[in-house]
């Protein structure tokens, strides 16, 4: 079954608090960004997994040298099950990543997860990232990450980057505001891939109801 996951990309700290309160009965998973941990801290990862017990996945598209990349993985996987990088600064990068992520699962028991994005779902991925965006994807199954990015707002991509990573899951953005249209994606993705669904949810008029109505989509279309 495609999974939810929740861009929970509010800045303020009771507001989320609040939101997960009331919706995460109808998500599988919560992905926390730079909006929320800039404004409210990192301890707001730990505290939203402490109260949900939902897997956790901060997305801060690290790109950085193999040495800070480590020291941004240890900081942000003691609490969440995941993080996300970008896979154009080179595979030393990611690499650094998963030794960290190894560490931890050694340690705890407990998988983490490492994401890397290959296209993004904006206008502005056509100018860089989609001439190299197969290129990602083909490193993505090199290295064995445990989920890509890739995006709902164009379909044909979608299909394009899930054929090379093959059974790597796919967590995609871009259903809802951003235009993306779910029964065309549900159509590519299966039963380990995620869909990403920030402000049509916690934008709308009533967060509950929305959640709840992505969810029965999902389970309708799952049968
Ligand atoms: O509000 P919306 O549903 O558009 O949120 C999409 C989320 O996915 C945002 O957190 C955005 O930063 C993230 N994202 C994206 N495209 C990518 C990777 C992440 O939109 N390729």
């Amino acid at each position: 079954m495609v999974k939810l996951m929740l861009a929970l990309d509010v800045m303020d700290k009771n507001k989320a608090l609040t939101m997960v309160d009331e919706i995460s009965k109808y998500i599988d998973a919560i992905k926390i960004g730079y909006p929320l941990v800039l404004s409210s801290g990192l301890d707001i990862v730990k505290e939203i997994k402490d109260k949900t017990n939902k897997e956790v996945i901060c997305d801060f598209k690290v790109a950085d040298i193999p040495s800070t990349n480590e020291k941004i993985a240890k900081l942000t996987l003691n609490y969440a099950d995941g993080i996300i990088c970008h896979g154009f600064v080179g595979r030393d990068s990611v690499e650094a990543i998963q030794k960290i992520a190894k560490q931890y699962e050694i340690k705890t028991h407990h998988k983490k997860k490492v994401i890397m994005v290959t296209e993004m779902s904006h206008p502005g991925a056509v100018e860089f990232m989609q001439p190299i965006a197969d290129k990602l994807a083909e490193v993505a199954k090199i290295l064995n990450v445990d989920g890509i990015v890739a995006p709902s707002t164009r379909p044909e991509r979608l299909t394009k980057i899930k054929k090379i990573v093959g059974n790597i899951p796919i967590i995609s953005p871009g259903i809802g505001a951003q235009g993306g249209e779910l029964n065309a994606v549900l159509d590519i993705l299966g039963e380990d891939d995620y869909i990403i669904v920030g402000r049509a949810i916690y934008k709308s008029e009533n967060p509950k109801e929305s959640a709840y109505k992505y969810s029965m989509l999902l389970k309708g279309h799952n049968g």
